[in-house]
């Protein structure tokens, strides 16, 4: 793909943040959902790509736009996208840290079509590429971790989500000494810090959602970092929902290189609530400030675009905010 969509790419998380950071604090999520979702599905229409959806809002009778197999862009290279134009609605509709707009790009059969269903999930950054491993116990994964670091279990810090599912889990991580940072929401922004050296993030650990999933390698994948997943159906209509996707063997533990493959993917993000690493979107008499990430794989350039929009010059995405 060509370096010159990166920028493309940030114009398009950029209008979905601008849309739906006016919602902030609202408590409509579906409100703020929609407001990110219209506004990237029209700014995708400027950029000169022939995309395919392959993980977005839903299949087409339940997701009016962005939905999975919809084709967006001007034309031009065929590529795959995977989009959460809103991650994190409850933050968004709270007012809280951590929401944000975020894609992934990689060309045609990049991404896997993970299907909307939870998948447990261990990140880590690239000192510890390779040596963890999901079904691995917590405990040597926070050591191999912790030896790749150079450092001790003590000195690392875990983010899971706050779930009663995690119970266990949380007790183990608590056991083995590290220190654990419970999120409320969004798993994708801490898999980005896990991969930035220097965050205070060492791992993410449990399960989420398995299209977040995917975003989240596509980041982890462009800065160097390892990820594995494992499908985790619920009942039998899940598994029929992943074979029709594609997926044969639901069991499989997917490397980072099956979450997203080849050598080519581009990952975009804007922050619309505050982040540990971007700023939130910021409204001002006639204009937007946003701070974004832009990250590809093939270079391995990780840019923080941060933009200030004039809106009386802007198209009427913009304008309607
Ligand atoms: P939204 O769909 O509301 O944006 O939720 C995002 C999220 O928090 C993901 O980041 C995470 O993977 C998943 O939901 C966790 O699901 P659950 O809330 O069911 O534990």
């Amino acid at each position: 793909m060509d370096r010159e969509l990166s920028l493309e790419f940030v114009r398009v998380t950029e209008a979905a943040a601008i849309a739906c950071g006016r919602l902030m604090g609202k408590g409509d999520k579906i409100a703020a959902d929609q407001a990110a979702v219209d506004a990237m599905r029209t700014m995708f229409d400027s950029v000169n790509i022939s995309g395919t959806v392959v993980i977005g809002e839903g299949e087409m009778d339940e997701a009016p736009m962005l939905y999975i197999g919809e084709t967006v862009g001007a034309g031009g290279m065929a590529v795959d996208i995977a989009v959460d134009p809103l991650e994190g609605t409850n933050l968004v509709a709270k007012g809280m840290p951590g929401a944000i707009a975020v894609l992934a790009v990689a060309p045609q059969g990049g991404l896997l079509h993970a299907p909307d269903m939870y998948m447990d999930k261990i990140a880590v950054g690239p000192k510890a590429a390779g040596k963890i491993h999901i079904d691995a116990p917590v405990k040597e994964n926070l050591k191999a971790v912790a030896s790749a670091l150079s450092r001790k279990v003590e000195d690392l810090t875990v983010v899971i989500l706050d779930r009663d599912r995690h119970s266990r889990l949380i007790k183990d991580v608590r056991d083995a000494g590290a220190r654990i940072k419970l999120i409320t929401d969004g798993d994708v922004s801490p898999v980005i810090n896990v991969g930035i050296e220097g965050s205070g993030i060492h791992m993410l650990v449990g399960s989420g959602g398995a299209p977040e999933g995917v975003i989240a390698a596509a980041a982890l994948k462009c800065l160097g970092g390892d990820m594995q997943g494992r499908l985790l159906p619920s009942d039998d209509c899940e598994i029929a929902r992943a074979k029709k996707m594609g997926i044969g063997d639901i069991n499989k533990v997917l490397t980072i290189d099956d979450l997203v493959h080849g050598e080519d993917a581009i990952f975009a993000a804007t922050a619309i609530t505050q982040g540990d690493m971007l700023n939130p979107v910021h409204y001002f008499g006639g204009g937007v400030r946003t701070h974004s990430i832009v990250m590809r794989y093939k270079s391995g350039t990780v840019r923080f675009v941060d933009a200030i929009h004039k809106l009386d010059r802007k198209s009427m995405i913009f304008k309607r905010t």
